[in-house]
């Protein structure tokens, strides 16, 4: 009789190690509100080294406030957050400084990074030759390419990207992604993003994430 009790006490204790593991994001969020209005409640996930995890649901339900938390951007919130040292964020729009040039726009971010380094990171995502340009003379995509570079080129161990290939015709959309599946294979971050794209989540993600209701909370599903 003891003994089972002694079980089930053991089953209820939270289990959480000492210090948070190496590389792993751990969310464990109570409460969020913007002024009186709650926004998220009760939001607790981790994700490991080298999984992605896609985070979809409903315009306005509060997926952009939830990355901005997980990203140390936000800190007004009930709740605790683990994350990895060393951290890209890709987002909507690449964000370029517009008067310096591709090369230049990738190694004030990475100055650890030696020429030929950060003229390799440009080659891998198809900027050889165009080390010199300035973002207004890179179209559409090539700035999102170099927006990529400049996230992958420190080896991030986490990567937060916030509806990354929205707005994107499809041919553009498809290479972007390919691209970013590569480099996520490659440098192997904890990942999270968010989409509206289910199929994009599917694509990309080991697992989706689903915020619903108000205040919003998750609603996980396998892929
Ligand atoms: N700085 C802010 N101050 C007050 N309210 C805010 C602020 N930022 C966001 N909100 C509100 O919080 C809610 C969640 O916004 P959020 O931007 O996180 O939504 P979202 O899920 O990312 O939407 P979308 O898919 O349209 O990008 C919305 O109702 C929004 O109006
Ligand atoms: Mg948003």
């Amino acid at each position: 009789m003891r003994q089972d009790r002694c079980a089930d006490d053991r089953r209820v204790v939270p289990f959480r190690p000492l210090r948070p593991e190496p590389g792993v994001i751990r969310v464990d969020i109570r409460a969020k509100r913007f002024g009186v209005t709650p926004i998220l409640e009760n939001v607790r996930f981790e994700v490991a080294r080298g999984e992605t995890v896609a985070l979809l649901g409903p315009s306005g339900i509060g997926k952009s406030t939830l990355l901005r938390i997980v990203a140390g951007l936000d800190g007004d919130f009930e709740g605790h957050v683990d994350r990895p040292e060393s951290m890209a964020m890709v987002f909507q729009e690449p964000t370029l400084l517009p008067w310096r040039s591709a090369l230049r726009n990738l190694t004030l971010v990475h100055p650890e990074l030696s020429d030929r380094q950060a003229r390799a990171a440009l080659a891998r995502v198809g900027l050889k030759g165009r080390e010199e340009a300035f973002p207004g003379r890179l179209s559409l995509g090539q700035q999102r390419r170099l927006a990529l570079a400049r996230a992958f080129a420190g080896r991030p161990e986490m990567l937060v990207m916030d509806e990354p290939f929205v707005s994107l015709d499809p041919a553009l959309a498809e290479s972007m992604l390919s691209l970013t599946e590569a480099l996520i294979a490659e440098a192997r971050p904890a990942t999270i993003f968010v989409t509206h794209a289910r199929a994009e989540a599917e694509r990309l993600a080991n697992r989706i994430l689903e915020l619903r209701g108000h205040p919003a909370t998750l609603s996980p599903h396998l892929v």
